[in-house]
């Protein structure tokens, strides 16, 4: 969702006559997009203050600006830290804001304003933003605000123009994504109507809640081929308990299920390798209170669903939020520890899910190329790197970032599989 918010203040300092330089140090503003999510990504932003502020001894007309979602509570001390505090919401209304660089741009609503997407062939579309959900770790409903969809026509349009460009791949974005609804069009059904625009792409999206997840969802899902076979679906903890505290309203037996559903969905719809959905997913440790017993039921879900991948936090508290006023009681070593022992279950059942791939082919979206290295995600995105010489030992030497090519899988790891080109 920040990447995306990057996209479209991109598209606003371009209007403004501001063009991207290379280094910090020649800029005229520097802009900072932030993210509160952790308290790690805020100390961050603390940690550039003295850089700034050395740059503007150097040049008095710099400015800077600090945007994103920023807390009431760090606003204060950041506010001292940056020239202005602007409210991603309100970026419409930036053009005013920035009249002292001459902004001529007419005012539209956010979703109005086209991003400048970062590649000229994977873009971030937002369908949703906000949640209503307030977890009880979370701070994005108090930086968001409350859900909000976008027509599902603007979307579409948005879609075929990015289609019409040649895009490769799309991210539909959004807080809580499958509680995307636009009168009749829930998210399933704008799902489908983006799987029915002509055109050779991928669709992907992120993030999804388990209570909303449909049966109607999942059979969509499964039977639109250019969906595809990768699901980033947060269970958070593995303990009903622990879900309860972080307001998460639903039970491990139904997140336990609802896998069960799509991974049968997914072989009863797709052929291939495409009858295996990767299936990723967010897990907090040390949430205040939570037990040795407690951790060991996350261990348990993590070792029962084999996902491919995890993005593990360890708590932090965030204030605003109603988990902060709770104790804070599982120490930073323990924490830690929880941190490495479900990392290691996961680099166990990854390698387990990548067996299926070696010595198969299977298409890839090129994505880097770096030291004599093309580096891309297959369409169940698992980072592949790929040699640049092809089965006869040539070097290929022409540009495929952008491209869907074929190749074969020749190793695999826990993180990433290895292919080289085929013919
Ligand atoms: N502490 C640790 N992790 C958090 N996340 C959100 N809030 C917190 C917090 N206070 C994690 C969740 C979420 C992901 C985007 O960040 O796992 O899914
Ligand atoms: Fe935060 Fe929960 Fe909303 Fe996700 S669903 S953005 S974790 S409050």
């Amino acid at each position: 969702m920040n990447k995306s918010d990057s996209e479209r203040i991109a598209t606003f300092l371009e209007r403004i006559n501001l063009k991207p330089t290379k280094k910090m140090s020649e800029a005229n503003l520097i802009l900072v997009n932030m993210c509160s999510v952790r308290q790690s990504a805020v100390d961050r932003v603390h940690g550039l203050a003295p850089k700034l502020k050395k740059l503007k001894t150097k040049d008095s007309k710099l400015k800077t600006v600090l945007t994103g979602c920023v807390l009431k509570k760090d606003r204060g001390k950041l506010a001292k830290e940056f020239d202005s505090v602007l409210d991603i919401k309100d970026l419409s209304r930036w053009p005013k804001l920035f009249r002292t660089m001459r902004a001529r741009q007419k005012t539209k609503k956010y979703f109005e304003i086209p991003p400048k997407y970062q590649t000229r062939f994977s873009a971030f579309v937002p369908i949703m933003t906000g949640c209503n959900n307030f977890c009880t770790y979370c701070v994005v409903p108090y930086t968001r605000g409350r859900e909000v969809s976008r027509p599902a026509r603007e979307i579409i349009q948005e879609m075929k123009n990015l289609i019409r460009k040649d895009y490769k791949e799309i991210w539909l974005l959004g807080q809580n994504v499958n509680s995307y609804k636009d009168r009749k069009i829930n998210f399933p059904k704008l799902l489908k109507m983006i799987n029915d625009i002509k055109g050779n792409f991928w669709i992907r999206f992120t993030s999804p809640h388990p209570k909303d997840f449909s049966d109607e969802l999942i059979r969509v899902m499964a039977k639109c081929q250019k969906v595809t076979p990768y699901l980033n679906l947060p269970a958070q903890s593995g303990d009903d308990e622990i879900l309860k505290k972080m307001n998460r309203p639903y039970t491990i037996k139904h997140y336990q299920n609802l896998i069960k559903k799509i991974r049968t969905a997914f072989r009863k719809y797709r052929k291939g390798l495409e009858k295996d959905i990767s299936i990723s997913t967010d897990i907090i440790v040390g949430f205040p209170g939570e037990t040795k017993k407690q951790f060991e039921s996350t261990v348990k879900l993590l070792k029962k669903i084999k996902y491919d991948m995890a993005y593990i936090a360890k708590y932090s508290p965030r204030t605003d939020t109603a988990a902060a006023k709770l104790k804070d009681d599982v120490s930073p070593q323990e924490k830690e520890g929880r941190y490495k022992i479900l990392t290691e279950i996961l680099k166990e059942t990854a390698l387990e899910n990548n067996k299926k791939y070696l010595k198969k082919e299977a298409a890839v979206l090129i994505d880097t190329f770096k030291n004599n290295f093309y580096f891309g995600k297959t369409r169940s995105y698992k980072t592949v790197k790929i040699s640049m010489l092809n089965s006869k030992r040539q070097i290929l030497n022409t540009s495929l970032t952008g491209q869907f090519i074929k190749i074969k899988i020749i190793a695999i790891s826990s993180w990433g599989l290895k292919g080289e080109f085929v013919k």
